[in-house]
């Protein structure tokens, strides 16, 4: 057998018939009668399934028994024209080796009630899934993409650490790295952790963001993107919410924040334009069997200009909208953070188009936001979307040193640990800006999948971090 080369499924069906193939793969499903068995047989290359045709004319019964629900194949035949509707070809199996056997009482694949979250407790399962395999195609899809449109605007993709000592968002939900022997934590004469003895010799831990040292990138090389995890501590157990997520961060010298607005809506509109033009088939296996509507809500997007609003108008929005009787579990008035329910109000309700949303209050947002003349607000963006709400947040940079010394003594952050940082204002500083996309929120909306963990092959949230 080995001296056919194998064929992915992806491409088998799309081959004309009359050639000789070998194919390999797990089974999705055995139907037949004693004459004949119908097997279909998926290789992960693609949603769909290629029939094998076995006539027990060329198989015994024991062969058989041994083809059940998520045993491994490889299978010879000759690819031919398929007689039954659903599929262009199928093989005529000749030869068929079962690589690896699967116990049909220990993998519960077929039963039609396995619940995503169910699935999340089966790692080697889950990913065999239609479903996982539709959305980490997707995924797939995406990762490329991103890549493909800096690299195509010349963008540098930038490597930024993620061992860090900085809070670059200043939310202090950071995971610490240490080497510390926990039970015998080394103390200084004043009773505090002595983090000199520390690997690092100082006190260290997981990146929340690349930007920070994003900045330093674009501030000598142009326009830079960073694409890799980042790590919040922050203890929400929501469906938007992981502890270790994948974040793009551009981060570009001399845009201004319209520049920035412009940049992230070309950006999230080429991302969900690629989708549809490579991922239609595991599109449209996600719109039936999840979200009705997903590949609509995606077109959607496509065709109208994002709308902009400054923070100060949506909270008007918001409280008129309050005042006629709408509910929100949470309350509304300048200077409080939207929840998510207020971001899908005005992009679902008021808007019915993604909203971009400007100039907040200063003390919601990070130290490093360019301050607006007003003295109260700073040029942030947040980029909010349908069902998900925000999927990205940036800004202008505050590129006026005296104006970012002022607000890090304000906030009471740790200089020292920034003097790399504020070097950029003090050597040639720039107006420039940047945002952060959420790379999990990006995948919500482009699968229509309702929860953050079923987005990532492994998600990490708080009390668990299996496999
Ligand atoms: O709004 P955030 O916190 O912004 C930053 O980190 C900036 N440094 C970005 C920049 O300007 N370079 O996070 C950016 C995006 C959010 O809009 C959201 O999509 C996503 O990251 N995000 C999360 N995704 C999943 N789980 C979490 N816990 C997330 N926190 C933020
Ligand atoms: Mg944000």
């Amino acid at each position: 057998m080995e001296t056919l080369k194998r064929t992915k499924i992806k491409d088998l069906l799309l081959a004309a018939p009359g050639t000789e193939v070998l194919a390999k793969g797990w089974v999705r499903t055995k139907r037949g009668n004693k004459q004949v068995k119908f097997i279909a047989l998926n290789d992960g290359s693609t949603i769909n399934n290629i029939q094998v045709v076995a006539s027990a004319e060329n198989f015994d019964e024991e062969l058989f028994k041994r083809i059940t629900t998520g045993a491994s194949l490889a299978v010879r035949g000759e690819l031919v024209a398929s007689v039954g509707s659903g599929q262009a070809v199928e093989i005529q199996a000749s030869e068929i080796e079962v690589l690896g056997e699967c116990d049909p009482m220990r993998f519960p694949l077929q039963k039609k009630d396995t619940t995503l979250e169910y699935l999340r407790s089966v790692a080697h399962m889950r990913l065999r899934t239609n479903t996982f395999g539709a959305v980490l195609r997707i995924r797939n899809a995406m990762a490329f993409a991103i890549h493909k449109f800096f690299n195509e605007k010349g963008f540098v993709y930038l490597h930024t650490p993620l061992i860090t000592e900085s809070d670059a968002e200043g939310a202090g939900d950071m995971f610490q790295v240490t080497t510390m022997n926990l039970k015998q934590v080394p103390l200084d004469k004043k009773g505090n952790v002595d983090f000199s003895k520390d690997f690092f010799g100082k006190k260290t831990s997981l990146t929340v963001s690349g930007q920070l040292e994003g900045e330093l990138g674009a501030t000598a090389l142009g326009e830079i993107y960073t694409f890799g995890p980042t790590f919040r501590a922050e203890n929400s157990n929501t469906p938007r919410h992981l502890a270790e997520f994948w974040m793009i961060e551009p981060e570009m010298a001399f845009y201004d924040i319209n520049d920035n607005m412009a940049l992230a809506e070309e950006f999230v509109k080429y991302l969900v334009q690629y989708a549809l033009d490579n991922c239609m088939d595991d599109l449209r296996f996600l719109n039936d069997k999840y979200d009705g509507e997903l590949i609509e809500r995606m077109q959607s997007v496509l065709g109208i200009a994002f709308e902009k609003v400054t923070y100060t108008r949506a909270v008007e929005i918001l409280e008129e909208a309050i005042a006629n009787g709408v509910q929100f579990e949470y309350p509304v008035h300048w200077g409080t953070d939207f929840q998510s329910e207020h971001e899908r109000y005005l992009v679902e309700k008021y808007f019915r188009k993604p909203v971009i949303l400007i100039d907040f209050p200063k003390d919601i947002k990070a130290f490093y936001m360019k301050q607006n003349e007003d003295g109260r607000t700073v040029r942030g963006m947040d980029v909010l979307f349908p069902k998900i709400g925000e999927i990205i947040g940036g800004s202008e940079r505050e590129a006026s040193l005296e104006k970012l010394e002022k607000r890090i003594e304000e906030l009471g952050m740790s200089r020292k640990n920034l003097e790399w940082y504020i070097d950029t204002r003090r050597y040639g500083t720039v107006p420039h800006s940047g945002f952060g996309l959420g790379f999990e929120r990006l995948l919500l909306f482009v699968t229509g999948m309702a929860n953050i963990r079923d987005v990532i092959p492994f998600p990490r949230t708080p009390k668990n971090a299996e496999f």
